[in-house]
């Protein structure tokens, strides 16, 4: 491509800097009220305003510039009074660079039984103390807008079953693109906080591309695909992740939710997808497992007891690169093996770890479009995880 072509809404500029002559594949710059943040990204999911175990400082330090807390986690706890004395999540956990809050209704009705969903809201009982309680999309950007995150996700009706119950799909999609409309009503922070819409419609081809076209016309500055990362088979996630980009303006960021798995990531790139999310790499940390590019690690096997390289050979984290002092080993396998069972600090090893992997990943991802080298950078990733498939 000869020139970067860009678009701006109030609060996000959209650079397009490279765009793959084989695939869908797109390197970018998006430029958010915390600074700018390279496409395509992987962004760590912060669950309760902190990475579980790591420091802000430590989650800087692995390059990420952008990552999610949840609306439906910070509402409930520290609450919206408290957010609005301490002024945001941002001050709340030291963290000076961006942050994307997800609505909380996908975070209900898939940790809670009980959610119901109805044209009002999400209904669900406080697992606190049980008491009724409702989620609308105007109570869910109202606390989006006490968290002050920069990118702020409208409420959607999600489906967390993959079942093919058609009529039931056509009614979630319809409730979300009215729920965009009543979200795009209730914000009350559009020149500082940038609210994505959330493309829904099952596995139905049909109605993803309607749902496309009603949430386009709507002009967010971003746009998410969602309902999946629910096991659906990947043929199925490939077609509808394609059948969305498809339809999807060149100039604004496109998101897949709730995906975290490298090939997952790689694919999704060559589709045509710019951002991703997902608890697994920090959650699969705290069972002692390192993400490599061969492959998963489970750092307890006692092949590890006496290995004392790093935990990944060339990783540039800040567990695994060389130290420079003479003598110095740095953080060992051994070391994380030894720790892996019952202290706490092999599991933040392994979270900084597994972070720096995935964004380290994206990071690859993008220099080979911008070279426009991303097939090979695809076959060689795939031929690596798997070498007996070759
Ligand atoms: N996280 C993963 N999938 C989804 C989705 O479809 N909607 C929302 N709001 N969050 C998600
Ligand atoms: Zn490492």
């Amino acid at each position: 491509m000869a020139s970067t072509m860009s678009a701006s809404s109030a609060a996000l500029r959209f650079d397009l800097i490279a765009k793959c002559s084989t695939t869908r594949a797109r390197a970018s710059v998006m430029t958010l009220p915390h600074g700018p943040v390279n496409l395509p990204l992987f962004m760590p999911v912060a669950t309760q305003a902190s990475l579980k175990g790591i420091t802000p400082e430590q989650l800087e330090d692995t390059g990420c510039r952008l990552c999610l807390n949840n609306t439906y986690h910070l509402g409930l706890k520290p609450g919206q009074e408290v957010l609005d004395a301490v002024g945001g999540a941002h001050k709340l956990q030291g963290w000076k660079h961006n942050i994307l809050t997800d609505s909380g209704g996908f975070q209900m009705v898939s940790l809670l039984k009980l959610a119901t969903v109805t044209e009002e809201g999400v209904r669900f009982l406080s697992p606190h103390d049980g008491t009724p309680m409702l989620l609308t999309p105007e109570h869910s950007i109202s606390l989006q807008n006490s968290i002050g995150s920069d990118i702020i996700m409208q409420l959607d009706d999600v489906l967390v079953t993959t079942s093919p119950d058609l009529a039931r799909m056509r009614e979630a999609m319809e409730r979300s693109v009215r729920w965009l409309d009543r979200c795009i009503a209730a914000h009350k922070n559009p020149h500082s906080q940038n609210m994505f819409c959330i493309i829904q419609g099952g596995l139905d081809l049909d109605m993803r591309r309607e749902c496309c076209r009603e949430m386009v016309a709507r002009d967010t500055p971003g746009i998410a695909i969602g309902g999946l990362s629910g096991g659906e088979a990947k043929d199925d996630f490939c077609r509808v992740v394609a059948a969305c980009t498809e339809q999807l303006p060149d100039l604004k960021p496109r998101y897949v939710m709730g995906i975290g798995y490298p090939e997952d990531l790689v694919v999704s790139v060559a589709l045509g997808a710019d951002m991703f999310d997902c608890v697994w790499p920090t959650r699969t940390a705290r069972f002692g497992n390192a993400i490599t590019k061969h492959g998963m690690l489970n750092m307890k096997r006692e092949m590890f007891a006496a290995d004392f390289g790093p935990i990944e050979e060339g990783c540039g984290c800040a567990c695994c690169r060389p130290i420079e002092e003479e003598g110095a080993m740095g953080i060992t396998r051994a070391f994380v093996h030894h720790n892996a069972a019952k202290e706490t600090v092999a599991a933040h090893l392994l979270t900084i770890h597994n972070v720096y992997y995935q964004l380290n990943l994206m990071r690859e991802a993008r220099e080979a479009i911008i070279e426009d080298k991303y097939p090979a950078f695809v076959k060689e990733f795939f031929a690596r995880l798997y070498p007996d498939r070759q």
